[in-house]
């Protein structure tokens, strides 16, 4: 969507109207017409009653998760292990007692809050789509638990708004289970292609947010050329299901050409591909011979991103990728792994 013509054309006529900038914080006249669209528009996708767009998908999980855990009188987050920095540093800075979760391990989490007093407000904090290797959240299981304990779930759908659900709400909305998860927050930056970040809940949920997280307050808002950008990518990517289920059909395509290949694929149900080198100095040096002598950028990711011997290459296919340019990469990648000859995959 960063290079849609739908797109580009809405940022170019905002930029030509109402110039570069915001002007000014969100409460001091950096309200733009294309903001308040832009977050009708997310709620209208997410069906939730209101939404708050900030500048970022960090700054959006940092207020709104340290907002809700220090206003929450005796707070308790529950926080899955794999969570993003985003989450966690929002967790740290609500100075509420936070419980880690193993990642996905649902008898953990229950076991968890059944060790809490059942009168503290309690936060289960999760993402759907886990970006390093791929694998989706149970959540419908989170949330069978959160109503059992009377627990508020928060989800973080950044991997997945756009990507995923019938109108690109999220692997909420495919799962059908939006309408029991309390905040989701999501970015326009990946999926959506442009900038900026949100949460979407219940009023009173996100007036909370609006009137306590100082990142939300305390700096310039989205110029309006980017809300309306970001405001004509989603109203795209909400009604073309043909462009998300071709991004489904890619990466399902390109994990069986690279399994062909006899490539260490990591298996999940998502979009995001990880081929797993097992070593950081062999991961940069596969990352840079692609580069290098086949003119393919894919990134390496290291630890402290993934932990250690399980570095990887993660490959992310758009639906405009062919068969041709992903033989052509599986090619070039089984050249330079016969000859870098990491741990996986030999
Ligand atoms: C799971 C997750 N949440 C939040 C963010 C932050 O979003 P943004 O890049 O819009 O700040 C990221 C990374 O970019 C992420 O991977």
């Amino acid at each position: 969507m960063g290079q849609s013509p739908v797109v580009i054309e809405a940022m170019m006529e905002a930029l030509s109207t109402y110039g570069s900038g915001a002007r000014g914080t969100r409460n001091i006249s950096g309200t733009s017409h294309a903001i308040v669209e832009l977050e009708a528009e997310l709620a209208r996708l997410h069906r939730k009653p209101a939404t708050l767009v900030f500048t970022s998908g960090f700054t959006a999980n940092h207020g709104a998760l340290a907002t809700l855990g220090s206003v929450l009188p005796d707070c308790v987050i529950l926080s899955d292990a794999d969570n993003h920095a985003s989450m966690i540093e929002g967790i740290r800075a609500a100075r509420c007692e936070k419980r880690i979760f193993r990642h996905n391990d649902l008898a953990h989490l229950d076991s968890l809050l059944a060790g809490i007093e059942p009168r503290r407000p309690k936060l289960i904090a999760f993402e759907s789509v886990y970006s390093m290797d791929g694998d989706i959240a149970p959540i419908a299981k989170i949330c069978d638990i959160a109503e059992r304990y009377g627990a508020m779930t928060y989800l973080d759908e950044v991997h997945a708004v756009g990507l995923y659900g019938a109108t690109g709400a999220g692997v909420a909305e495919r799962d059908g289970v939006a309408h029991r998860v309390d905040v989701i927050q999501g970015t326009l930056a990946k999926a959506f292609g442009v900038v900026g970040g949100y949460v979407t809940g219940q009023a009173n949920v996100v007036d909370t947010v609006r009137s306590y997280a100082p990142g939300f307050i305390f700096t310039t808002a989205l110029p309006p050329a980017v809300a309306a950008g970001a405001l004509a990518s989603v109203r795209y990517v909400s009604s073309h299901p043909d462009i998300r289920a071709r991004l489904h059909e890619r990466a399902r395509t390109l994990r069986a050409m690279l399994t062909r290949a006899n490539l260490p694929v990591m298996l999940n149900a998502s979009h995001i591909v990880p081929v797993v080198v097992g070593d950081a100095a062999a991961c940069l040096e596969v990352s840079q011979r692609l580069l290098d002598d086949h003119a393919i950028y894919a990134q390496p990711i290291n630890y402290p991103t993934v932990p250690r011997g399980t570095e990887r290459l993660r490959l992310t296919p758009t639906p405009f990728h062919d068969d041709a340019a992903m033989a052509q990469l599986v090619d070039a990648l089984r050249m330079v792994w016969d000859r870098v000859r990491p741990p996986r995959g030999r």
